[in-house]
């Protein structure tokens, strides 16, 4: 057995590819799907109405703000609609965690940011590292978040797309929202909610990109020993960081939106895994902070309101693993003893997937990442 130090540094070495679960134990029919894909002959419809939530209208006061109108398109589209927390979900499967109750029985829940169009990406986890399984013990459950499509006929399609899947899967929560970088924020947030109400009892999350590769056993055997009644949120940890004042940036934040220069300690949002204590910590204090268009950023906004701090796993590489040059980027012998790391193509999930696995790997320590 490898003492508790050494546990540690595999999570943190492993956390990169990380991502919650949610379990497909009930069959859930999908709520609706508003395309009409009249000419598609197998489709299983009609589909069901939508629950009908009141629709979020935009804060015209924000155009008030100094400077707003010289910001970016999706900085004002961000503010615009930053108080809308409430959004119809399209698909849902209740009963992944097998109901409120039953929920405490799942060891580790897998919640993977996707996109509809992501579809081979939901695939290849599929048949990998998120297979819904039970490892020792430790029950594993997947589930797909994703919002729509913002491009109106890509989103009909691929709302049917989304449908089939969970009709064969029952994997995917779909909310009503455009699916873009600045809302993954409430993405988290309508996750969360989903979370305290379906599944509060899941020992653990996992919640990471659909392009990371979790070496989902190391996961399983690093938490094993952790109690989920204590704080862990562990990840690749970034201190001392602050807004990208660069208005070409993927990330930037106007003054108007954060004046403050610095951000709190957070993960990256890559992969992270988190004790249940730790998701409703989040849950909570996120009742009282206005949304912001880094993820992120915003689930460290949390824990500081929480009095929490992340907890750095030399396991976790979101950003990808140092690699010698001249040697080869995908020898499993670096990931073998990760927990997360960024960024598998399909095909390399499968392949890393498969030489993990393999009972006569070998490796010398000319390949250790520690
Ligand atoms: C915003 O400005 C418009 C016109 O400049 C004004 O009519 C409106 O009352 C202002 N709204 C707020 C909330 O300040
Ligand atoms: C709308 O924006 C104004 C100006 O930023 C802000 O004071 C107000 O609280 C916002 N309203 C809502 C509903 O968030
Ligand atoms: C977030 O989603 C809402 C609802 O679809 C949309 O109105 C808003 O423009 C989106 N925000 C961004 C920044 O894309």
């Amino acid at each position: 057995m490898p003492s508790a130090s050494t546990k540690w540094a595999l999570l943190t070495v492993g956390v990169l590819g990380l991502c919650y679960l949610l379990s497909p134990t009930s069959p859930s029919w999908p709520r609706a799907a508003p395309s009409p894909a009249p000419t598609s002959i197998a489709a299983p419809s009609p589909l069901p109405a939508l629950p009908s939530i009141t629709p979020c209208v935009a804060n015209a006061s924000m155009q008030n703000i100094s400077g707003f109108a010289k910001l970016p398109k999706q900085s004002q589209d961000f503010m615009l609609y930053q108080h809308c927390r409430a959004f119809p979900q399209l698909l849902d499967v209740p009963g992944k965690c097998g109901g409120p109750a039953g929920s405490s029985n799942i060891f580790l829940l897998l919640a993977i940011k996707s996109s509809p169009a992501n579809y081979e990406r939901r695939e290849a986890i599929r048949k990998t590292w998120g297979q819904q399984r039970t490892l020792e013990g430790a029950q594993i459950r997947r589930v797909f978040l994703v919002g729509v499509a913002p491009d109106a006929r890509d989103a009909a399609k691929l709302n049917r797309l989304l449908w089939h899947e969970q009709h064969e899967h029952h994997d995917v929560l779909q909310w009503d929202f455009k699916d873009t970088f600045f809302n993954l924020t409430l993405k988290l947030l309508l996750f969360h909610t989903w979370l305290q109400e379906r599944c509060p009892g899941a020992r653990f999350v996992f919640n990471g990109d659909d392009d990371v590769f979790v070496n989902t056993d190391n996961v399983v055997s690093f938490t094993r020993d952790v109690p989920s009644e204590q704080h862990l949120l562990a990840g690749q940890v970034l201190v001392n960081t602050g807004p990208i004042r660069n208005p070409a940036s993927k990330y930037f934040v106007p003054t108007q939106l954060m004046p403050s220069e610095l951000y709190p300690p957070y993960c990256s949002g890559g992969g992270v895994l988190m004790s249940a204590f730790t998701t409703r910590a989040i849950h909570r204090a996120a009742q009282h902070i206005a949304l912001f268009p880094i993820d992120d950023v915003y689930v460290g906004m949390c824990l500081e309101k929480a009095g929490l701090a992340p907890i750095s796993h030399s396991g976790m590489r979101p950003w990808g693993i140092y690699v010698p040059r001249y040697s080869d980027p995908l020898d499993p012998c670096y990931y073998r003893e990760l927990l997360v790391v960024h960024r598998f193509a399909p095909h390399e999930m499968a392949m890393m997937w498969q030489a993990i696995r393999e009972p006569q790997l070998r490796c010398g320590r000319k390949v250790s990442i520690f």
